[in-house]
């Protein structure tokens, strides 16, 4: 099974942004912690982040007929990204939606998510493990049980 996980702006500054929001493990630790929690699921994972809205919609895109399922934290574009809405339609690629900090107990406008219609499911509050869940979320639901 392959994963391609996408994450949105500022996610690449884990550890350095607002540390009791996001916690203090930086991007590269992050993105080793999963390639090593993929290895155990034996499932492969690439991991791609962007801070330009366009070049996620090119990733969502660009992954039709290459992965078996999305993991995608569109970190602000969540809450008023159209286009990464529709490409996630447009692909059709089973893909749950990650947020490291709880988005519905922060401000009003985190509630909203304007991609998660065109996912599974969402994951969020649980730190950089929400990824993790998401992976076995998606194991899960390509197995059909
Ligand atoms: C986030 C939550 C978003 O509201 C925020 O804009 C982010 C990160 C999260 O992972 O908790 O950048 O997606």
């Amino acid at each position: 099974m392959k994963i391609l996980i996408i994450n949105g702006p500022n996610i690449n500054f884990l550890g350095i942004r607002e540390k009791s929001i996001y916690g203090n493990t930086t991007y590269k630790k992050m993105c080793e912690y999963l390639e090593e929690e993929a290895k155990k699921s034996e499932i492969n994972i690439n991991i791609v982040q962007s801070n330009v809205e366009g070049e996620l919609v090119d990733y969502i895109q660009n992954a039709y007929g290459k992965y078996d399922g999305i993991i995608i934290n569109p970190a602000a574009y969540t809450h008023y990204s159209i286009a990464i809405l529709d490409a996630l339609k447009a692909v059709g690629i089973p893909a749950v939606e990650v947020h490291i900090s709880n988005v519905h107990s922060r401000e009003e406008f985190r509630k909203k998510s304007v991609t998660v219609p065109a996912c599974i499911g969402q994951i969020s509050g649980f730190g950089i493990y929400g990824y993790v869940m998401a992976m076995k979320g998606l194991i899960n639901y390509n197995s059909g049980v």
